[in-house]
């Protein structure tokens, strides 16, 4: 099968159920999605595929072959953050950091569909994402910021 992913094409020798989680974490080696629960319930394994926010663990890799998959290593560069990875590191919103890939994800998902998210939506949509460590409250804060910087510009 054949994928482009964070921009590049891969090619992977797997199953058609293999899941697209294990796909990119065993295969190509691309660690920055987790794994934590195997059964779409807690978005450790947040990935886009052709620009939706996916849950890695459920999509097989025969539903993805020729997709474009971006994870958190192609959201954003070092030198070029994406805005949700800039306002993550002003809101230092990351504690022991396990889920947080998989929140970023999701909140850039969220800000491409709406750019001015209110509590209730930011909740709704992020609510699928669970943190161990609690950071909701800046995880909120960090979208309303990202979600500003968009707008200004
Ligand atoms: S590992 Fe996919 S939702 Fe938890
Ligand atoms: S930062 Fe630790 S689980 Fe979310």
């Amino acid at each position: 099968m054949e994928f482009v992913v964070n921009g590049e094409k891969r090619k992977a020798d797997v199953e058609y159920d293999m899941p697209l989680l294990w796909v990119l974490r065993d295969e190509l080696k691309i660690t920055g999605v987790k794994y934590g629960c195997g059964i779409a319930q807690c978005g450790a394994c947040t990935v886009h595929v052709d620009g939706q926010a996916v849950r890695s663990c459920q999509v097989a890799a025969g539903e993805a072959d020729g997709a474009e998959i971006t994870t958190i290593e192609g959201l954003g560069t070092p030198d070029a953050l994406h805005v949700v990875q800039a306002a993550w590191i002003e809101h230092q919103v990351a504690q022991c950091g396990y889920c947080q890939s998989g929140q970023i994800m999701q909140a850039a998902a969220l800000l491409d569909i709406d750019p001015e998210p209110t509590d209730e939506v930011i909740d709704a949509v992020m609510g699928g994402n669970l943190c161990r460590c609690g950071t909701y409250p800046r995880i909120r804060a960090a979208i309303h910021a990202a979600a500003k910087s968009l707008r200004e510009g």
